[in-house]
């Protein structure tokens, strides 16, 4: 089964509860919050505060993607804040086996997110101990940017590595996800797609965005 994380960055923030509301019910699985520092990348969007109104509206699972630098620092906040899942990028993580470990102890999710330009093999050594990879499939910052189709082999190496191993990991994509998009990226191996544009900015309302992206998939 594909998953749907409809992505919050694109929601109108006037109108959060709404737009929270209007995905659980149109059937997301999980609910993707980008936390963004400036300085990892090149925005500032937003934090903890976020995360625990959104958790006050909803059941579903959610999952912080942290892109900021010292994420270690922060696990913790965002884990209380109500962050069902914390995904770290594994190009400014140090010590990634430590922050894993530690999220994993307080019986969170913990995830590993990979930019465009990072290998898959930098997963080796901690694979086992995911219960989910993020390929960004933009450089990470914005939304509403292009799929970098390049991506797709690593993904499929990511998989097969899953297979292979006999591991329970999620793997998903995230960064121009949209009908046209989406199909690779499952063929590819992905079983989550993280969307904002399609979602939050489809044309006829975000039931409909996810709808046809789980068409899509
Ligand atoms: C980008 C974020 C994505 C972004 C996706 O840095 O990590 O989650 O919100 O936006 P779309 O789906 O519009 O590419
Ligand atoms: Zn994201």
């Amino acid at each position: 089964m594909i998953q749907i994380a409809p992505s919050i960055l694109s929601a109108d923030f006037t109108r959060l509860a709404d737009e929270v509301r209007a995905v659980e019910q149109a059937g997301a699985d999980r609910i993707h919050i980008d936390v963004m520092d400036g300085r990892f990348v090149p925005n500032i969007s937003m934090g903890p505060f976020i995360v625990e109104a959104i958790n006050s509206l909803t059941e579903l699972p959610l999952e912080a993607h942290l892109m900021i630098e010292e994420p270690d620092r922060y696990i913790n906040v965002f884990m209380e804040a109500g962050a069902d899942v914390i995904i770290v990028h594994q190009e400014n993580t140090t010590h990634l086996h430590r922050v894993v470990q530690s999220i994993r102890e307080q019986g969170k999710q913990a995830g590993v997110a990979l930019n465009p330009a990072t290998p898959a093999h930098v997963l080796d050594g901690i694979i086992d101990e995911l219960d989910l990879v993020l390929v960004m499939s933009v450089n990470p910052g914005f939304s509403g940017q292009r799929f970098i189709e390049s991506v797709l082999p690593k993904i499929r190496e990511i998989r097969d590595t899953i297979t292979d191993r006999e591991i329970t990991c999620d793997l998903e994509v995230d960064g121009g996800v949209n009908a046209d998009t989406a199909p690779a990226a499952v063929t590819a191996g992905v079983n989550i797609l993280v969307a904002a544009t399609a979602v939050f900015k489809h044309p006829d309302g975000v039931a409909e965005g996810i709808r046809i992206l789980r068409g899509h998939a």
